[in-house]
């Protein structure tokens, strides 16, 4: 997902720019670039790969000025290089432009400019943006960029500079997310909030179709809604969002990676997720957030749950405990599947779209589709303000906080205890939840930042395991139930960021063909934490262990059996097996990111990946 930072005002650009980008290096990117304006003269220095790259150019590239804009590319349309790299600048040089997003009409853009004499420098879809700006330019800056949003079709996030206007930046926000920062005599512009939280904490959140016309000394924001001139467009108050992350939350906090740290967070973010959902005395769930009457609770007939990745394996869970909770059918199914299958339907279906980022792309599809067929679409999502927080009826946060790595940890644990909370809130209000299935899966929930922290403390030794998996090539995760939903997500964690080849399995499904994958050494990671399935878990561990995998175990404290077949175990504080999920994954996670580390990757940036797959 690319980043953009704009900024205006008496602070040195380079810097300002500079600086917001980095903060926004999670967001993954291969190239970025820089421009500026200073007497009257638009300077543009790119450079593909690392920020470092771009800096090493500015040393001999000085950009001066009070006015710029700052990218970083994670390519959709044209390879990484200096000349894909944003800004983009039209022939004249009049105009300099930062997109995120996609510009599904640049081709027949690109040939009628081509045909009228415009020469292009890139293979990407943004620079038609700046050659249209020169193309319709009559001298109304905000005009032109109205006129070039009613040519250009697709889901971006824009900001323009215009050589004839050193005082005004333009920002349009169509789907990709952007904020104004508020500052005194300056002011800013960012794709997220990290990137400004240096210099203010008071920030607008552009909504979709919005236009801002940022000058040092404020901001006027206008929905374009259709206008066709600057005199049909009416100015809106927008409503100013106080930030409460500290600049530090948004940074490493002492641990070596953004991915440990998110990982030793978790405590804290169920801590933070349940709070205020959870009564003292552990007998009802609260959910003051949702909208949703007793007539509409008890109506709903089914759900469907629609995610990617991480959230969609937090679905799989979801769907257990939704089920088994509220007794009521759910269908989970990936986002970008979802969309194209013509999923069937009733009116009381509620569908829950799962999206830490809140931005991907098929996910926010997905939710579109189904409020376009009259469904009612509840988001869990860990970002306030995201498109899926805006777009979706009713919206349930995963108090998680800042997820800067591109492997999900805290925000999929805080999905988890969301989808738990969601459950035991659905079968009160239905009549399904007894009142001892309420004590133990209250209880449990309420017992889980301490039991967290108890896994927490055996990061140690999942190191130590993690050193025999440096030579790996091929792991396999096996578990029944549960296990195997936490499996898949133990090996999503392993292969994305180890860059180790890493399956999973139902325990069930090996004979069936994986089995032939078996032999000497081969790593298996077996979790048995589902007690009606243990004995079925340990005989599929024992067809491994046959043919003489190296079978790590993970199971409850006070097990004396399980250590009998495997060659390692895990050991896992007590807890209910129905929130097991929340408990097993931590081992996972840390056991993915000691592979990570002992083989030298770049743990929080993975290659390949980005933190949220904004385009298709
Ligand atoms: C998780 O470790 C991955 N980075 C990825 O699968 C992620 O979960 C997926 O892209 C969905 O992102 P979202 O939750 O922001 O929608």
């Amino acid at each position: 997902m690319c980043g953009i930072v704009g900024y205006i005002g008496p602070r040195h650009v380079k810097d300002v720019v500079i600086g917001g980008l980095r903060k926004l290096e999670y967001r993954g990117y291969d190239s970025a670039g820089i421009a500026t304006l200073s007497n009257g003269q638009i300077s543009v220095v790119k450079a593909v790969g690392r920020l470092g790259n771009l800096e090493d150019k500015l040393l001999t590239e000085a950009v001066e000025g009070e006015l710029g804009i700052g990218h970083t590319r994670w390519a959709t349309h044209g390879r990484p290089s200096d000349e894909n790299a944003h800004p983009h600048q039209d022939c004249s040089g009049k105009f300099a432009i930062v997109h995120n997003g996609i510009v599904e009409n640049y081709v027949q853009i690109r040939e009628e400019l081509l045909a009228k004499g415009h020469r292009f420098q890139s293979e990407t879809d943004t620079e038609v943006i700046a050659h249209l700006m020169e193309e319709l330019y009559n001298g109304d800056f905000a005009g032109t960029v109205l006129a070039v949003t009613q040519r250009i079709r697709g889901a971006y996030a824009l900001v323009v500079m215009a050589k004839d206007d050193p005082d005004t930046l333009i920002a349009v926000r169509k789907a990709s997310p952007l904020i104004v920062g508020l500052g005194e005599g300056e002011n800013f512009i960012a794709s997220d909030i990290p990137a400004i939280l240096e210099y203010t904490r008071d920030v607008y959140v552009l909504d979709d179709g919005e236009m801002a016309i940022v000058r040092r000394d404020g901001m006027t924001c206008y929905p374009l809604d259709g206008a066709t001139t600057v005199a049909e467009l009416h100015p809106v108050e927008k409503e100013v969002l106080h930030v409460t992350w500290d600049a530090v939350s948004a940074e490493r906090g002492g641990f070596q990676h953004f991915m440990q740290k998110e990982i030793h967070e978790q405590p804290k973010a169920i801590r933070d997720t349940l709070t205020g959902r959870l009564d003292e005395d552990l007998q009802s769930v609260a959910l003051p957030e949702l909208s949703w009457t007793d007539e509409s609770l008890q109506a709903i007939d089914r759900i469907h749950i629609v995610a990617c990745g991480t959230s969609w394996h937090a679905g799989l869970v979801g769907k257990d405990a939704i089920e088994k909770i509220a007794k009521i059918p759910v269908e989970v199914d990936v986002a970008s599947e979802y969309r194209y299958r013509d999923p069937l339907v009733t009116p009381n279906t509620l569908v829950i779209v799962i999206t830490q980022s809140g931005e991907t792309a098929d996910t926010l599809a997905a939710l579109r589709d189904s409020k376009q067929k009259g469904l009612r679409v509840l988001a869990i999502t860990n970002v306030v303000g995201s498109s899926a927080a805006r777009e979706a009826d009713d919206v349930l946060i995963t108090w998680a906080g800042p997820e800067i790595a591109v492997a999900s940890t805290k925000a999929y644990t805080t999905q988890l205890v969301t989808l738990y909370l969601l459950a035991a809130y659905l079968g009160q209000a239905r009549g399904t939840l007894s009142s001892d299935a309420k004590a133990e899966v209250l209880g449990a929930l309420a017992g889980l930042p301490t039991v967290a922290e108890q896994v927490l403390d055996a990061a140690p030794r999942i190191e130590r395991f993690a050193k025999d998996y440096q030579e790996a090539r091929d792991t396999f995760f096996i578990g029944r139930g549960l296990d195997y939903a936490v499996s898949l997500e133990g090996a999503l964690k392993l292969k994305e960021i180890s860059y180790i080849h890493a399956e999973a399995y139902a325990a069930g499904e090996l004979k069936h063909g994986t089995l032939a994958l078996i032999t000497d050494g081969v790593p298996v990671i077996a979790l048995a934490t589902q007690t009606h399935l243990y004995e079925k878990t340990l005989s599929n561990i024992k067809e491994v262990k046959a043919r003489d995998a190296f079978v790590l175990g993970l199971t409850w404290a006070g097990d004396e059996e399980l250590k009998k077949s495997v060659d390692e175990v895990i050991y896992l504080p007590r807890t209910s097996p129905v929130v097991a999920p929340i408990v097993a994954v931590i081992p996972l996670q840390l056991l993915a990111y000691y592979a990570a580390v002992v083989r030298g990757n770049d743990v929080d940036k993975p290659r390949n990946l980005a933190k949220s797959v904004t385009v298709e």
